[in-house]
């Protein structure tokens, strides 16, 4: 059935895929203030993309899996990979925005996205060889390989004309990366035994770490050169945690009844429902709504397996300091119980049954992941939602932390920096 993502309404300006795209994550240390002029022009050449390209093959179409040679090791990787990254914070990305300046926008972004891509190559060469054979992680070691070539090809950013062929290549490239989780998650459902957890877990946090780094520094660019109001570049100046988390509430509530049959618990939001934060809008709906789901798929099931009649409502609550801004989602969906509680933030642990493996496709998983990514779907089975939420609350230094009472319910806490509050004053 299709499906109409009520959340898409809250911007009309872009497409629940582009914005849901966003959402990525890399650690930015506070106060380190981020200068264009810092970026090291020229340390991308073309002579570095000829290398690149002569190591390997054309760009595959995204999610395909390519014929190459299983590595393609190369001086040029080696050489980006080892460059220092620059961090960026909330506010700097602000403080960037705010000059309006989309040549050195996308200088910026051709500098910085070679040394992060080249990393990801990295760390996919370093799996185990029987990880990196596997089809679907072969397709996204070469899916980064051949975009980092794509980056280094791309002519530098000097004028107006440049800056616009570069920033439409670079739309491409994000449009090309769109289905690498989904495809990565197939990739360890099917190979992940051959990996320690601890190794799994390493691998895994640090890609869709680096992943939303990269995203956000490729779409914060595109989005200066499509401005919309209250935004600077991805950063929404004006946004309302309340609106936002109603918008996504309703949105689940309508899953939630396909998925269990007309039947969904209510919400109510309370608490400083006024307040208005600066932040990357994508991120914190990708939040809310795993933790939503999980919320009502809990309290559905659990009046399901205890014959309650009536659905507890699902409480959440808004609460603004100067520092912070906490959000907490209150259910009574019976809580979590101990054997689980130590697994929750590990990747692809979920207490829905184990759909049948041989019957399992791309396009299952694309479903499920389609689901995380507010498209529609299932109401949980992937066991991705809280790590990867998790990583998206800490990527800008906010927290998500989950406490259950075991038959009761559970109390979800996301607290997200308010860098409009008066420690976070934005400098000149
Ligand atoms: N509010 C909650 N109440 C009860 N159990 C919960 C709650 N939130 C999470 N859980 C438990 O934690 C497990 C992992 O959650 P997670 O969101 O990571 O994966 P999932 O919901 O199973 O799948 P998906 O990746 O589709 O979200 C769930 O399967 C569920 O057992
Ligand atoms: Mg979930």
């Amino acid at each position: 059935m299709a499906f109409v993502p009520r959340i898409a309404c809250l911007r009309p300006s872009r497409t629940q895929t582009q914005l849901i795209s966003v959402a990525i994550g890399g650690a930015g240390r506070r106060n380190s203030r981020l200068s264009l002029c810092r970026a090291t022009h020229g340390t991308a050449s073309s002579t570095d993309a000829g290398v690149l390209a002569g190591s390997g093959v054309p760009l595959p179409p995204p999610g395909s899996a390519a014929t190459s040679p299983v590595w393609r090791s190369s001086s040029v990787v080696e050489k980006y990979a080892k460059m220092p990254f620059t961090r960026v914070t909330l506010e700097e990305l602000l403080q960037m925005g705010e000059t309006h300046d989309l040549v050195s926008s996308a200088r910026f972004a051709r500098d910085e996205l070679p040394k992060r891509m080249a990393r990801r190559v990295k760390a996919l060469q370093n799996l185990p060889f029987i990880v990196g054979v596997n089809p679907h992680i072969k397709s996204i070691y070469d899916l980064y390989h051949d975009s980092l070539g794509a980056l280094l090809a791309l002519p530098e950013p000097v004028d107006g004309p440049s800056q616009a062929v570069f920033t439409e290549e670079l739309r491409k490239l994000v449009g090309a990366h769109q289905e690498v989780i989904p495809v990565l998650a197939k990739g360890f459902k099917e190979c992940g035994k051959y990996m320690t957890k601890d190794a799994k877990t390493m691998f895994l946090d640090n890609m869709i770490h680096a992943r939303i780094g990269i995203r956000v520094i490729a779409e914060h660019h595109l989005s200066l050169a499509t401005p919309s109001p209250a935004y600077i570049g991805v950063v929404n100046t004006r946004l309302s945690p309340a609106v936002l988390i109603t918008s996504v509430a309703n949105y689940v509530r309508d899953l939630c009844e396909l998925n269990y049959g007309g039947v969904a618990p209510e919400f109510v939001v309370a608490g400083h429902t006024d307040t208005l934060i600066a932040y990357i809008g994508v991120h914190l709906e990708y939040i809310f709504m795993e933790i939503l789901k999980n919320a009502m798929r809990a309290t559905v099931e659990f009046s399901s397996r205890t014959g309650r009649i009536e659905h507890p409502p699902v409480e959440i609550v808004v609460c603004k300091s100067d520092e912070e801004v906490v959000i907490r989602v209150r259910d009574q969906g019976g809580g979590i119980s101990q054997k689980d509680l130590g697994h929750i933030w590990d990747y692809s642990y979920t207490t829905v049954p184990k759909y049948d493996d041989d019957t399992d496709s791309i396009f299952d998983t694309q479903a499920r992941m389609g689901m995380q990514a507010g498209s529609g779907g299932p109401m949980a089975g992937l066991g991705f939602g809280l790590p990867m939420s998790r990583i998206y609350a800490k990527y800008f230094q906010g927290s998500l932390e989950i406490r259950s009472i075991e038959g009761y319910g559970c109390d979800v806490f996301l607290r997200v920096p308010n860098i409009l509050g008066s420690s976070h004053v934005i400098e000149d």
